[in-house]
């Protein structure tokens, strides 16, 4: 049921990404299903290096459209090397990130043109879509407590301020609506196994599988 499936993870800072991304992974493999786990942008050896520029531009403040078409380059080169090929293969393919976080982080908080995003992605991935995108959705205050916990200041969106997470919130919860064919929205404030039970779920009911 899971043979080739592309499941895509978004959201805000510090809604718990990472940690789902870590038990579906350990989950799925327990239960012999052939799994791997990649993120953007990087994922491959050019995409992690153009992740390396962007990270370190953000600091020095990149202009929003050369770090958009950076976003897409790495995103081309990772798809097709290594996305398409595990997908053909059968492999189920987790990914922190994709082209929605594009939309949301340069299109609605940096300003660069929805219509410009949209043919970048035609350009460099044509119609490819994730089969599911679990967002995860905590509340402002949620994801700032959990990132001052992580104590490590990276980047400017680890140092993002209440509107901008505001902003980035809203964006997902209109990505989950305007993408509602492949996107479920999950309530991510509990603990992990309270989330995580929820994330089963919503793998069960899209692919109409039991995975308990
Ligand atoms: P993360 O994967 O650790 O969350 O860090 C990646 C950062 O890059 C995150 O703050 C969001 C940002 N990002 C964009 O701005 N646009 C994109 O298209 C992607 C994939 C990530």
């Amino acid at each position: 049921m899971l043979s080739g499936k592309f499941i895509t993870f978004e959201g805000g800072e510090g809604v718990g990404k990472t940690t789902q991304i870590h038990l579906l992974y350990e989950f799925l493999n327990e239960r012999r299903v052939k799994v791997k786990v990649t993120r953007e942008p990087g994922g491959d050896e050019v995409g992690e290096k153009i992740r390396a520029v962007i990270k370190s531009a953000t600091v020095t403040k990149m202009d929003s459209l050369c770090e958009t078409l950076l976003l897409f380059a790495a995103r081309r080169d990772h798809y097709i090397k290594i996305i398409k090929p595990l997908l053909e293969q059968g492999y189920t393919v987790i990914c922190d990130r994709f082209y929605d976080s594009t939309l949301v982080y340069q299109g609605l908080l940096k300003n660069v043109s929805i219509e410009d995003i949209m043919k970048l992605k035609q350009m460099t991935i044509g119609d490819t879509e994730p089969d599911l995108t679990i967002i995860l959705d905590v509340n402002s205050d949620v994801s700032t407590k959990r990132l001052s916990m992580r104590n490590l200041i990276q980047d400017e969106y680890d140092t993002m301020q209440k509107e901008q997470h505001d902003i980035v919130r809203k964006g997902f919860q209109n990505i989950a609506e305007i993408f509602s064919f492949r996107s479920v929205m999950i309530n991510a404030t509990g603990n992990k196994k309270t989330v995580f039970a929820k994330v089963i779920k919503a793998i069960e009911k899209k692919f109409d599988c039991t995975l308990l």
